[in-house]
């Protein structure tokens, strides 16, 4: 299966954030915690050098606890501040603040050090789309902060919502598009719906998800449908029978099975699942 992207406001959102990553302090960078390393940009380490960093594995709720875990450790130990959080449940938000003091360590000493206090940390929240941005932001500002209105230099249009004395965010994410050389992460990406899947059929990214699912998460796959061939297409076929979807002349509709299947896989109905893996020690 052939996977294009076709990044279609690519350049100008890029020069966007480069712009609005002036202004700022601190970078939170969400990634889907289903795909921790696919649904990021590389691009980001350079766009927010010399920044605080902090990195959001969203979505956590439908991702596999263990690996949640394993990421987490994997991303501290490259140096980033981590947190696993549920934007839209708005689990995990509470330990971002402490954390922001902690990643802005260097700045807020800085800031001492030439006597400005209490300036307020500035940030923003960057990530590919559909990865929970809004939803964060809606989550994490709430109703109880107020917008702080246009200031000069600000992207027309942006504003910065105050969260409290110490902290401020831009109420516009940076959005940056997923960067991927390999297939298998195209894939990944389809498979949670980071990719407009208008182009992709269907019944193709399906059995492709079954393989995956059939490979590493069979149990699920068993008590969800009964399945129990190693046969993708096959497996689609008994999607198809074991939740009635069929057309005239009782065939098949393998068609309506596949949307039903990457439905309930999205919706976190086949159970939490985790496409990538961190490697091990000493892999690379
Ligand atoms: P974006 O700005 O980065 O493009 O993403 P957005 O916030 O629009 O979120 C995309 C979808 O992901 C939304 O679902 C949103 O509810 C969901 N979402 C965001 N964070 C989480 C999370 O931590 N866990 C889960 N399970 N879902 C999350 P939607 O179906 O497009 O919209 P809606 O049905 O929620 O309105």
């Amino acid at each position: 299966m052939n996977i294009q992207w076709y990044p279609g406001h690519m350049t100008k959102a890029k020069r966007a954030m480069k712009e609005d990553i002036k202004l700022i302090d601190l970078v939170i960078e969400l990634v889907d915690a289903r795909v921790p390393l696919g649904s990021r940009n590389p691009d980001i380490d350079e766009l927010a050098k010399n920044k605080g960093r902090i990195i959001l594995l969203n979505k956590s709720d439908l991702a596999d606890e263990r690996y949640n875990e394993k990421w987490t450790a994997w991303f501290q130990e490259k140096g980033f501040h981590v947190i696993k959080v549920n934007a839209r449940s708005g689990m995990g938000l509470k330990q971002i603040q402490p954390l922001v003091q902690e990643a802005c360590r260097e700045k807020i000493e800085r800031d001492r050090k030439r006597g400005i206090l209490n300036r307020p940390v500035r940030t923003m929240v960057v990530g590919i789309p559909n990865v929970g941005k809004s939803t964060f932001i809606n989550s994490f500002a709430g109703k109880a902060c107020t917008k702080t209105g246009n200031k000069p230099g600000v992207t027309k249009g942006n504003q910065w919502i105050r969260l409290n004395k110490t902290l401020e965010l831009l109420d516009t994410p940076g959005i940056l598009w997923p960067r991927f050389e390999d297939q298998e992460v195209g894939l990944k990406l389809a498979f949670i719906g980071s990719i407009n899947d208008e182009i992709i059929d269907k019944e193709e990214l399906a059995a492709e998800l079954l393989k995956f699912l059939i490979k590493h998460y069979g149990r699920n796959l068993n008590e969800r449908y009964g399945i129990e061939t190693e046969d993708p297409y096959e497996a689609l076929r008994e999607v198809a029978q074991a939740r009635s979807c069929l057309l005239k002349g009782n065939e098949l509709d393998t068609k309506k099975a596949a949307n039903l299947l990457l439905d309930d896989f999205r919706s976190g109905k086949l159970g939490r699942i985790t496409l990538e893996f961190p490697e091990a020690p000493g892999e690379k």
